[in-house]
């Protein structure tokens, strides 16, 4: 924290009286149905974003201006911060109008308010933090954020007099050639003391390329007043960068995204290919973690130490403990215990927890199941609504038969036990403790503890019926010519033996 910083929140006073997103406009260059401010990057919206980046503010209001899609933006906003009001501009007329409406809807609001884009998703909590500050200690009426960048096409400049004053900001569509030849540029964000900005709004026209009502316009207006106004560079440039369309979407994801990178890198965690891993904001990593090409963890997923994610895995709200490892799947909410084992070819579905050191292998899918420490799901199953005990097998091609049409059953899997290959366990059912069942059987009873379940038709062998009913092909040839080498005796059929195993 900067001196500053710490003067500005020492007081304990909220450093910021009001938070203002303006979200209101339409965002027609992003060409969707869905309001440019709910489009997502690293795990949240612009919006999102932009209300993250002024949370340490605390604020006691936070006022979002909603008119193009308000009804999607309201619903969203309820959603992630349900304490934000939404204010209604029923007419887009610009950015000026935008912040009228807001701060006709808190008439008594005194003190300084944070006046900022709902399109700057990289904008940071210190660099908000930091506008404030100099804000408060450059005591001005007026305070907005710039930065150099190569290209400001599109974007406001910021004009300077001799003495480095900031007098005005331009519109690109509105500034002179020299005007134009800028590159510090209004980031759209600023910090203004509420009376000041109501008075600047109150004056400003629509006399512009757009005929819109531009809130750049209070800056000119407070400086001919003669008020203190300031511009402050953004000690990173990224920061500033808005987002008009999908290009400029992808972009900011990607930047987004290196940051996210740099940090877990910084932290101890190894990103094999930085180029295709994708780490959402809200994602913690813990040191010696190993993220293989093409990982995507996404939402509230949690990853502990010395964990192995990837190749080509998404996670998606799942926690993953020490020492486990998650290859080529897909895992929406479960938690992975430490030193289990998923993949590859995984699907991990809501409620799935797996215990210490259990696996789950290829082509496999689970839902809403619990497996015990040390238990295997190995191959080729589906397990749904169960719980199955400590160190337990699940042959391979096994079914958790949990949905009758209408309803969905469990089953219970005691320790140890084990499921022979292809079983189908139909729910509701129970396999006690130390119990088996056959392969291919369809168990529809519960077997007890140390019993074997046996439930498949008895085998018969119809001898000679391929010599009879398919002569002439490769198969009766076969056959044929095994008969004469071993000169075996016809098979007649068989009866199964105790433990359910067909005799030869
Ligand atoms: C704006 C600034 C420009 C700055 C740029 C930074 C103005 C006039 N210009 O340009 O100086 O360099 O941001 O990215 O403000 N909005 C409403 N209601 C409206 C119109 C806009 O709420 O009627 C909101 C938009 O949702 C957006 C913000 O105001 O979040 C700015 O509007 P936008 O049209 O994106 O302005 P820019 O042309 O990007
Ligand atoms: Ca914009």
């Amino acid at each position: 924290m900067s001196p500053q910083e710490r003067s500005a929140s020492s007081a304990g006073e909220p450093a910021v009286a009001a938070v203002v997103v303006l979200a209101a406009g339409q965002g027609t260059r992003m060409r969707s149905a869905t309001p440019k401010v709910l489009h997502e990057l690293g795990g949240r919206s612009l919006l999102g974003h932009v209300l993250a980046a002024a949370e340490p503010l605390a604020a006691g209001t936070t006022i979002v201006v909603v008119g193009s899609g308000r009804d999607q933006v309201e619903a969203h906003l309820a959603e992630v911060a349900p304490a934000a009001l939404p204010v209604v501009q029923e007419e887009q007329r610009g950015s000026g109008h935008a912040a009228v409406v807001a701060l006709d809807a808190v008439p008594d609001l005194e003190g300084a308010v944070l006046l900022v884009n709902g399109d700057a998703p990289l904008l940071r909590p210190e660099t908000v933090t930091a506008l404030v500050a100099e804000h408060a200690r450059a005591g001005n009426a007026l305070t907005v954020l710039t930065a150099e960048v190569e290209d400001p096409t599109g974007l406001g400049r910021i004009v300077r007099d001799a003495s480095g004053a900031v007098t005005a900001i331009v519109e690109e569509r509105d500034a002179t050639p020299e005007q134009r030849a800028i590159r510090e540029i209004n980031a759209g964000v600023y910090v203004g003391d509420a009376a000041a900005l109501r008075d600047g709004l109150s004056r400003i026209g629509a006399d512009n390329d757009q005929g819109e009502l531009y809130v750049t316009d209070v800056l000119g207006l407070l400086v001919a007043d003669g008020a203190r106004v300031g511009g402050t560079p953004a000690e990173d440039p990224d920061d500033v960068l808005g987002c008009n369309d999908r290009r400029e979407l992808a972009a900011r994801r990607r930047t987004l995204n290196d940051r996210v990178l740099d940090r877990l890198m910084r932290d101890g965690v190894t990103v094999v290919d930085p180029g295709t891993t994708w780490v959402d904001v809200t994602v913690t990593v813990g040191n010696d973690t190993v993220l293989e090409p093409g990982t995507q963890l996404r939402g509230a997923t949690t990853i502990a130490s010395g964990a192995v994610v990837g190749p080509d895995t998404t996670l998606v709200d799942c926690t993953v403990e020490a020492g486990a490892s998650v290859v080529r799947s897909h895992c929406l909410e479960a938690v992975i215990g430490p030193e289990a084992v998923v993949g590859p070819f995984s699907y991990l579905r809501p409620g799935t927890r797996l215990a210490r050191g259990s696996k789950v292998g290829a082509f496999v899918e689970t839902k809403n199941v619990e497996v015990g420490e040390g238990s295997k799901v190995p191959h080729l199953s589906y397990v749904g609504d169960a719980t199955i005990g400590l160190g337990a097998n699940i042959g391979a091609a096994t079914v958790f038969v949990n949905y009758d049409g209408v309803t969905k059953h469990r089953t219970t899997i005691g320790d140890h036990a084990r499921i022979g290959s292809d079983s189908m366990l139909v729910a509701p059912v129970t396999v006690g403790d130390g119990a088996y069942t056959a392969a291919g059987s369809v168990i529809t009873k519960d077997v007890p503890p140390g019993a074997m379940g046996v439930a498949r038709a008895t085998q018969r062998n119809v001898g000679g019926w391929v010599l009879r009913r398919r002569p002439g092909t490769p198969a009766a040839e076969a056959a044929a010519a095994a008969e004469r080498l071993t000169d075996a005796p016809e098979n007649t059929g068989a009866h199964d033996d105790d433990e359910g195993r067909p005799s030869r």
